[in-house]
């Protein structure tokens, strides 16, 4: 696939030399955002590039741009696409939503029975999905696979999953069940009609669940000055 001089392709073991920039960009945008993330390594984003589950965009002269790949959950019942990443010089250009089409198909081609899900806190991706057929759903709905929900033990909002009993978090769950589905159009469209809502929940999910734990940071900083809401809302 081709997107202005950029090649948007599966991963191949010569790609194993973008690792860390890849891991690194993760971190530093998860930090930039304020937001939580699951923390990879570059072994992991190495073997999944072996396993042939990752894709990876480019440029002609080979400029790391992007970077996404697959995981299965409850024995193959599910596949998660994780990971998405878009370099910053690259993005707003329709670079992740190439980078998503070319991931689902993969999975799909590969997993054709299992259920593809993603858990994101942004609205771009929620879109990118939406165009694709995913669905919101509730936490139910995704794999229960223990060890899916592991790696949410490395994102700095683990503490309100819990205290959730992992039934709501920061993330939005959005599932595509390829037995009972709805069609790109129809979830594309039910997306751009509610955008300002999901906006809007988004930004009060940040507010009702945070809460809770600023006041532990209070408590944590010795009475120090506690973060503001502004803080966690607008990172200030
Ligand atoms: C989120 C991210 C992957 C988007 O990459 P991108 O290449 O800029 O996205 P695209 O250009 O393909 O945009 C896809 C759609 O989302 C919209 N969009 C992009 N950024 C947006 C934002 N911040 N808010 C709302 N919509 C946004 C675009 O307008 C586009 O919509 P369109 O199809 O109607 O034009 C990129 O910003 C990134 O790497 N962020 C840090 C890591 C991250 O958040 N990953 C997601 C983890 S779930």
């Amino acid at each position: 696939m081709d997107n202005h001089q950029i090649i948007i392709r599966v991963a191949t073991p010569a790609d194993k030399s973008y690792s860390a920039i890849i891991t690194d960009e993760i971190a530093a945008s998860a930090a930039a955002r304020g937001t939580g993330i699951a923390k990879r390594s570059p072994e992991y984003i190495e073997q999944k590039i072996d396993e042939g589950k990752a894709v990876i965009a480019v440029t002609q002269d080979g400029t790391w741009v992007g970077f996404c790949y697959i995981e299965t959950w409850s024995h193959g019942e599910y596949v998660a696409n994780s990971g998405l990443i878009v370099s910053p010089s690259f993005r707003k250009s329709g670079v992740a939503k190439s980078i998503k089409q070319k991931i689902f198909s993969l999975s799909r081609e590969k997993y054709p029975e299992a259920k593809v899900f993603g858990l994101t806190t942004g609205l771009a991706v929620m879109k990118i999905n939406s165009d694709l057929g995913y669905e919101p759903v509730t936490y139910s709905e995704l794999t229960q696979d223990e060890a899916f929900w592991a790696g949410c033990k490395s994102c700095v909002n683990y503490d309100i999953l819990m205290s959730k009993d992992r039934k709501i978090c920061m993330c939005t769950a959005m599932l595509y069940d390829p037995k009972d589905h709805y069609e790109p159009e129809e979830t594309k469209e039910y997306f751009n009609q509610n955008a300002k809502g999901f906006e809007r929940l988004l930004r009060f999910k940040q507010w009702k669940l945070l809460r809770p734990f600023m006041k532990k940071d209070k408590s944590k900083n010795n009475g120090g000055k506690p973060k503001s809401l502004l803080h966690y809302l607008f990172h200030l």
